[in-house]
């Protein structure tokens, strides 16, 4: 066995009795494994070996090889938020993806390319069973329940995607099945040992390197140490095929930091992943096709639901070659590095992009649930509105970098781009239509230069914001926007629309200057609508063209409103935030929170009462016979983990005890111990074993457990009364 040194170098042995394992076949009970990758001896096959490997048998049949290249020249996009574990619900870091990637797929509709958007829910593993026992549900109970907060927080923010795939289901499972059989038939799956130190809420063994004062740097707890046989995905072979490939490649991960970072990674052995965990341990997770006794790893699980989305509606041909992944920082590595190499290894095409943001800080400090400043989508959309959340969200992180999120900041985002830029011109602008022209769009007259520079500088926005929004520059597409409304606002200024009502002399001047304004907000509205659909619509029905084109192309041809357009002003777009105000509910709300920390403090303190079973009465209780054993022997029940097989001596008798004991107890220590036996209870077989009566023991609050014994040693078999 072999101390792990790096958690995706995994570091797996060969069994003892196999000393020539690398053409051994591998099975689930022949436990055949590679000699150990040990760092300095690692496998540097030439990438073209690797990728002969990968394309001996790839998934795609050929016709479907050929199908992808066709399909990649169509446009089309298909992206794809991370799926979320539904141990948490969702909080305001998931809801900017998830809303990133409808603004995204939102404009590619509006380009009128072939769009496909999934999200969906991660539901396998250790901590959605543990989080579901604390529950008192079953994972599958508990995972439905989440998974149905996230699906109605994605509604209620007005998300549109087109699929919401969960790992539980059968269309998910059967595919990961195939996936792994495919992949251990092609000899990239092995089975080996692995000790190391495991953190359970990551799902991953982590080196004392990455450790940070011994804890685990995300959750800040310590992990456990464990020994585990699994099963390994040979991920060190395809390394340099990797490397070569963000070489070749070189906005495959981007922003270039974080491709930098998966290089850096790269540049040592990255060992085999640990792609199996024992079932008896982890019952919750996909079964291996080929050894039921072991689950599939949740990443290798959850990074195929990509794939399995697509397959389980045919839509691969289609959708597959144009796939953009979204995701932050915190799961690069799992993108990065492991699926690629999933991918490859399958003979499935790598992905388009891997767009990687930074974090949503809370005044600047990481979100948790320990320092109570987890910020819930719903909360901040109720006070805010439903667009003036996303338009900030989308706004103020520069994509790829970390971000700031305070209330104030929300508000004075409001109150400048879109109460006094954008609701400005518009009120204004259909305000001076129902002074002057009762309301109704003018015929333009001949442009000016001063029109046409307003006009232009709209005209030239579609082009650029493709662009930008294609450099993953949401923010600056945005401003660039946010800039010709505001130029807008100033050819009012200099226009002076009101001077030239006041001389008939003027009127086709101020008709041209009107409807210059209202072509200018006409396009702003189809540029922001990926942004802010709501409120997008709503002002082209103020402008009275609910019913007009809106995609991309109509946002570059200018004079598209008829003359004769009858405008219907309604409510501000945007209504302005009263700042201080919002100051103040800030401050009563961070006092309440104090006052409620203060008091559940004060009830912490405080202890609890007990609870006590109904009163019974002297003969209730003399139905129970309790005597006093000998423990003769002791061993681990062969079939859980969590069992004890004690053989007691009571005088003349000698009784089979399961007890569930063997995480406080060595079997050896137990050995000539006097314990006390509930002697009369019913037999029951325990996985297999029968039980003939049960051991006493006492157990705190934390789940510690102490046997009950004898203060002087008496004779087994004694009466306990
Ligand atoms: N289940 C895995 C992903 C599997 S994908 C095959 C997982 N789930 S998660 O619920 O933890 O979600 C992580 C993702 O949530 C991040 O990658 C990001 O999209 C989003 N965010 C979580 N916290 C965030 C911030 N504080 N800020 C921005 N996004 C964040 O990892």
């Amino acid at each position: 066995m072999h101390e792990g040194s790096d958690p995706n170098r995994v570091e797996h042995a060969a069994a003892p009795e196999d000393p020539t394992p690398t053409s051994a076949p591998h099975g689930a009970d022949t436990a055949v494994a590679d000699p150990p990758v040990a760092p300095g001896e690692v496998d540097d096959a030439p990438a073209g070996d690797v990728a002969a490997d990968g394309a001996e048998a790839p998934l795609l049949p050929e016709p479907q090889v050929e199908a992808h290249a066709r399909a990649k020249e169509r446009g089309a996009y298909y992206a794809t938020t991370p799926i979320f574990y539904v141990n948490a619900a969702p909080h305001i870091g998931h809801a900017y993806t998830t809303i990133l990637v409808d603004v995204v797929t939102r404009f590619h509709r509006l380009r009128g390319d072939d769009t496909f958007f999934l999200t969906g829910t991660d539901e396998h593993g250790e901590n959605v069973q543990k989080a579901a026992e604390s529950h008192g549900k079953t994972p599958q109970e508990y995972a439905d329940d989440v998974a149905g907060q996230f699906r109605s927080t994605w509604d209620r923010l007005g998300i549109r995607y087109d699929e919401f795939i969960r790992t539980t289901e059968e269309r998910h499972k059967r595919v990961v099945r195939a996936v792994l059989q495919k992949v251990y038939d092609a000899g990239d799956i092995i089975y080996g040992e692995y000790a190391g130190l495991y953190c359970v809420r990551c799902e991953r063994y982590y080196t004392e390197k990455e450790l940070v004062d011994g804890k685990c740097p995300q959750h800040e707890i310590e992990p456990e140490y464990r020994t585990e046989a699994n099963y390994f995905f040979r991920m060190e072979k395809y390394r340099t095929w990797l490397r070569d490939l963000l070489h070749e490649q070189p906005d495959l991960i981007r922003p270039e930091r974080y491709r930098n970072e998966v290089l850096a990674m790269l540049r040592e052995p990255i060992g085999d992943l640990s792609i199996s965990r024992p079932r008896a341990r982890v019952p919750w997770g996909i079964p291996l096709p080929w050894d039921e006794e072991h689950v599939t790893y949740v990443w290798f699980d959850a990074l195929l639901n990509y794939w399995s989305a697509l397959v389980s509606r045919d839509a691969e041909e289609r959708y597959w070659p144009h796939v953009e992944h979204f995701i932050a920082k915190d799961i690069l590595k799992p993108h990065g590095l492991f699926w690629p190499i999933m991918l490859k290894a399958a003979g499935i095409p790598i992905y388009q992009h891997l767009n990687v943001h930074g974090y949503w800080l809370i005044d600047d400090r990481k979100m948790s649930k320990s320092l109570g400043n987890v910020v819930r989508p719903l909360d901040l959309q109720k006070k805010y509105g439903n667009d003036a959340f996303r338009y900030f969200l989308v706004r103020d992180m520069n994509f790829g970098l970390d971000a700031s999120f305070t209330e104030p900041a929300i508000a004075e985002r409001i109150n400048s781009d879109l109460a006094n830029d954008l609701g400005n011109l518009l009120n204004r602008t259909l305000g001076m239509l129902g002074r002057y022209r009762d309301g109704v769009v003018p015929a333009p007259g001949p442009l000016e230069p001063i029109d046409e520079g307003l006009k232009d500088a709209f005209l030239a926005l579609p082009d650029t914001f493709a662009r930008q929004f294609d450099a993953l520059q949401f923010d600056r597409a945005i401003e660039n926007v946010m800039e010709a409304v505001r130029k807008a606002n100033k050819y009012i200024a200099d226009t002076k629309p009101w001077e030239l009502a006041k001389d008939e002399a003027d009127a086709q001047r101020l008709d041209t200057v009107l409807h210059t304004l209202v072509e200018a907000l006409r396009c702003a509205s189809i540029l922001l609508d990926p942004v802010i659909p709501a409120k997008a619509h709503e002002l082209r029905k103020q402008l009275g063209i609910k019913n007009a084109p809106y995609d991309l192309a109509s946002a570059s041809e200018w004079g598209l409103i008829p003359p004769g357009t009858q405008t219907q002003p309604g409510e501000p777009l945007f209504p302005r935030i009263d700042l201080e105000a919002l100051a103040q509910q800030i401050e009563d709300e961070a006092r309440a929170a104090e006052e409620a920390a203060l008091a559940a403090e004060r009830a912490a303190a405080e202890p609890e009462p007990l609870e006590h079973k109904p009163e019974i009465t002297i003969h209730d209780f003399a139905k129970t016979e309790l005597r006093v054993v000998t423990v003769e022997a002791a061993e681990r029940h062969p079939n859980a983990d969590k069992l004890l097989v004690l053989t007691v001596r009571m005088g003349p008798e000698t009784r089979t005890v399961v007890s569930g004991i063997q995480q406080h107890y060595a079997p050896d220590d137990l050995v000539g111990k006097k314990l006390v036996l509930v002697t009369n209870l019913q037999p029951v077989t325990i996985r297999g074993v029968e039980s003939q009566g049960m051991i006493l023991a006492a157990e705190d609050d934390d789940g510690q457990l102490s046997l009950v014994t004898l203060d002087r040693d008496l004779a087994d078999a004694s009466e306990v009364r």
